[in-house]
């Protein structure tokens, strides 16, 4: 590699999604030339906030809002078309160029109409216990892929990608006879194929060489994670994860670069934590404070709308994902849900079976019962501190705690979804 190669930095979700990583990417892009997302697909909502602007993206990178900046769409994401269309509609109607700003892999994969269909068929087969998906055809999506069924993005610009797609479709009719479910295989289908011409008419390019050219010739990158460590397909709380490789050898396998091209490894976490779906979740509350959680934060789904499921900071989730990721800087988020708390917990350790421990325990379905650390509240309105030097001593405290356990330095912390309520420590 030739010295002038730049690195791609990653930033990552290191809970169960929702840990605020729209509006870092949007922080921080201002950085970078190039934003990519590499795995997921419209199950994240990443949500931006600025100058009294209000967005959610699902699909296309949170470099969107910024001049100058390219934004890629890597090969490990799954691309619902008509989804797609609607989400660049809205951002050109706020003036956004979308098709200078965006590149899309031709290796991605396509979500088709009845991959959505399974995925709700799948779901409602499960009675109590379904995944609690967001029903967009990820999990389907992804099994096509590994199944070697799949149809992607580059595939729309072939000759016969209509009756490649009648196939799938037929397949995907068979597949469904499983299960006790009434559908019209119809539905969506015209929008899908008009999404599909909308497609075209995007810049399509082979993203792993569109990427390492651009390493090479110096142009920085930030692979944008969606969901969160936890709900990794290798890592998470299997089954209840979502079907990609979230953590950070994800950005390698979704992008095409080589794991030596990786730079800093940011890890997003939120001073608690939040679950959407079903899963395990040792340190949930279902009292006040965790009513308090959810209504001070604002805990309720950006792609589904569903209330979030809301606990303490879980610190042996939180060192594991740190673990796995190699994260180098951590980003702490929404501390100031907790700013009227007289009292702060998180779990260091859990009990299973009666003992000890401080790992996540490879039974999904084991007891778990956290061993709580408690911190004195620092009773105050945080989201007004601009400087680090500011901030009172029991959130320094808190903090401190954290890099301490870790062994990683807080370097962003973010008390507020605008751009301005963010405190950089390097
Ligand atoms: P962002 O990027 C939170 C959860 C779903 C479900 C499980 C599987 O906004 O953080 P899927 O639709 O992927 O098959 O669902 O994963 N999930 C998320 N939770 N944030 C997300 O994305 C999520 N994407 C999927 O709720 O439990
Ligand atoms: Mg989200």
């Amino acid at each position: 590699m030739s010295s002038n190669t730049a690195k791609v930095d990653v930033v990552l979700g290191l809970q169960w999604g929702d840990e605020g990583k729209g509006k870092i990417v949007d922080v921080l892009a201002r950085k970078y030339n190039i934003i990519a997302r590499f795995q997921g697909g419209p199950n994240a909502g990443h949500s931006i906030q600025s100058e009294g602007r209000s967005f959610v993206l699902h699909s296309v990178p949170s470099g969107i809002f910024r001049e100058g900046t390219d934004n890629i769409i890597g090969g490990g994401v799954v691309l619902d078309p008509i989804i797609f269309q609607k989400e660049c509609s809205e951002l050109e109607k706020l003036g956004v160029p979308v098709r200078e700003r965006i590149r899309i892999s031709k290796k991605a994969h396509l979500i088709t109409p009845t991959h959505r269909i399974i995925d709700a068929a799948s779901e409602a087969s499960k009675g109590k216990s379904k995944i609690g998906s967001t029903l967009k055809g990820i999990g389907p999506t992804y099994m096509d892929k590994t199944g070697r069924n799949g149809l992607r993005v580059g595939d729309i610009l072939a000759s016969d990608f209509q009756a490649r797609f009648e196939a799938l479709k037929k397949k995907h009719i068979a597949f469904l006879k499983q299960f006790d479910y009434t559908y019209d295989p119809d539905t969506d289908v015209e929008a899908w194929m008009a999404a599909v011409d909308y497609l075209r008419t995007f810049d399509l390019v082979d993203g792993e060489y569109y990427i390492n050219d651009r390493l090479k010739s110096g142009c920085s990158v930030l692979a944008e994670g969606a969901q969160g460590s936890m709900l990794d397909v290798d890592f998470g709380s299997y089954p209840f994860v979502t079907s990609s490789t979230t953590t950070c050898s994800g950005a390698c396998l979704g992008l095409g670069v080589a794991p030596s091209s990786i730079g800093n490894v940011y890890g997003i976490f939120k001073a608690y934590c939040t679950r959407v779906g079903s899963g395990p979740f040792p340190t949930e509350l279902f009292d006040g404070t965790g009513e308090e959680l959810r209504r001070q934060g604002h805990e309720f789904g950006a792609t589904t709308g569903r209330p979030r499921r809301t606990g303490w900071l879980d610190m042996v989730a939180l060192k594991y994902a740190v673990m796995l990721n190699g994260v180098t800087g951590l980003i702490m988020m929404k501390a100031d849900v907790m700013d009227t708390f007289d009292t702060i917990k998180v779990a260091e350790g859990y009990i299973v079976d009666g003992k000890r421990q401080d790992s996540v325990p490879f039974d999904t379905y084991a007891e778990v019962i956290p061993v709580y650390r408690e911190f004195k509240g620092w009773k105050c309105d945080l989201s007004k501190i601009r400087d680090e030097r500011d901030l009172p001593a029991e959130f320094k405290e808190y903090i401190a705690y954290i890099e301490k356990e870790t062994g990683v330095p807080i370097t962003v912390i973010s008390l507020g979804p605008d751009r301005a309520e963010t405190i950089f420590r390097e």
